[in-house]
């Protein structure tokens, strides 16, 4: 039976969630109106909310009594993750994210990055309230990996020789840690040591074909249904792993035409190089890696007792397979 999302994944955690979603709008408040004006823009701008469903989820299933505890840490990872889209505008150049100009777009860059900064800052400010120092080092050595995820991937920039292996290191840093955070984060919160590595496997697997599926969209997606421009890897000569294995299936001039791309950047051939990608089985190599991905969050998953909770993040892992934005 197909998964419904608010059925399956978000009634099991759905007063969290509303307590959750009022705490980051109380946590971006700042005496700077420009602070305040440019979080409230990402904010409201929506989003799919995965991080703190995660970490909601992971919490009930961890069996945690004080729930407001997981609303305070959700609310946290999901500034967090607005902070590193912030940010990551500004490094992409990206013009629009969740259906609206970005920040940089709509102010420009000095302000995307203070204020991403002031939401990085924000984020640790509360998590100190949550007065463990088990959860502080976790965090603090997580967002640390993060950043080296992100200067990982603009030192692959333009090139064609990266490995599955180095763009495997580049995903798992810019992406998979956060979701790692979410969930192990709640273990920590429930004092479930067990939990901690099942937990963060999960997460890290799930956050791999999370990446691989989002980087297959930006070759067959488009910016009305994704909410952000599509190209925009190609643009910036980014050795996704469309690229990669597109590299590995062809030869000649289609071979050529893929190598040139990430060694220059730009859009001129994007036409040819989505269909060189999809005739190639680019993108059937990736979809296979993401069900590899998924089949081992799962497996992960098992190492928990049985719960409702449970058995949401699997559907949320599920889903997450199928996404089309
Ligand atoms: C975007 O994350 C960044 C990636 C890791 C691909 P999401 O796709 O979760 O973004 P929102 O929060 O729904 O906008
Ligand atoms: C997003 O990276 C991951 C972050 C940690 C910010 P990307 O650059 O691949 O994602 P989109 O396509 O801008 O959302
Ligand atoms: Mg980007
Ligand atoms: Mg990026």
């Amino acid at each position: 039976m197909a998964i419904d999302f608010q059925q399956d994944i978000l009634a099991p955690v759905a007063t969290d969630f509303t307590e959750m979603d009022k705490l980051i709008n109380e946590g971006i408040n700042s005496k700077v109106a420009l602070v305040m004006a440019v979080s409230k823009h990402v904010v409201e701008a929506g989003g799919k909310r995965m991080r703190p469903i995660m970490c909601l989820l992971a919490a009930r299933a961890c069996g945690l009594a004080d729930m407001q505890q997981a609303q305070k840490l959700a609310a946290i990872i999901e500034m967090l993750h607005t902070a590193t889209l912030v940010h990551d505008d500004v490094v992409d150049e990206s013009g629009l994210r969740r259906g609206k100009p970005t920040a940089n777009a709509t102010w420009n860059n000095q302000t995307a990055v203070l204020v991403g900064d002031f939401l990085i800052s924000r984020a640790f400010d509360l998590l100190v309230d949550l007065n463990s120092m088990t959860l502080l080092k976790d965090f603090s050595t997580g967002t640390c990996e993060i950043a080296e995820g992100e200067v990982l991937q603009l030192q692959a920039q333009h090139q064609p020789d990266t490995s599955e292996a180095t763009y495997l290191d580049i995903i798992h840093g810019k992406t998979s840690r956060l979701f790692e955070l979410a969930t192990e984060g709640a273990a920590i919160l429930a004092g479930q040591e067990q939990y901690r590595l099942p937990l963060r496997q999960f997460a890290g697997h799930f956050g791999n074909a999370f990446q691989i599926i989002d980087d297959i969209l930006d070759y067959t997606s488009n910016a009305e249904t994704l909410g952000k421009n599509i190209g925009d890897d190609l643009m910036e000569g980014k050795p996704t792993l469309p690229l990669i294995s597109a590299l590995q299936l062809t030869q000649g001039s289609q071979h050529d035409i893929i190598r040139r791309s990430i060694a220059t950047g730009g859009v001129s051939e994007l036409n040819q190089v989505i269909d060189i990608v999809q005739n190639s089985g680019a993108l059937d190599y990736c979809r296979q890696r993401a069900h590899e991905e998924t089949h081992l969050a799962l497996n992960a998953l098992e190492q928990l007792p049985f719960s409702q909770y449970r058995e949401s993040l699997k559907q949320l892992a599920q889903m997450a397979l199928h996404r089309i934005q």
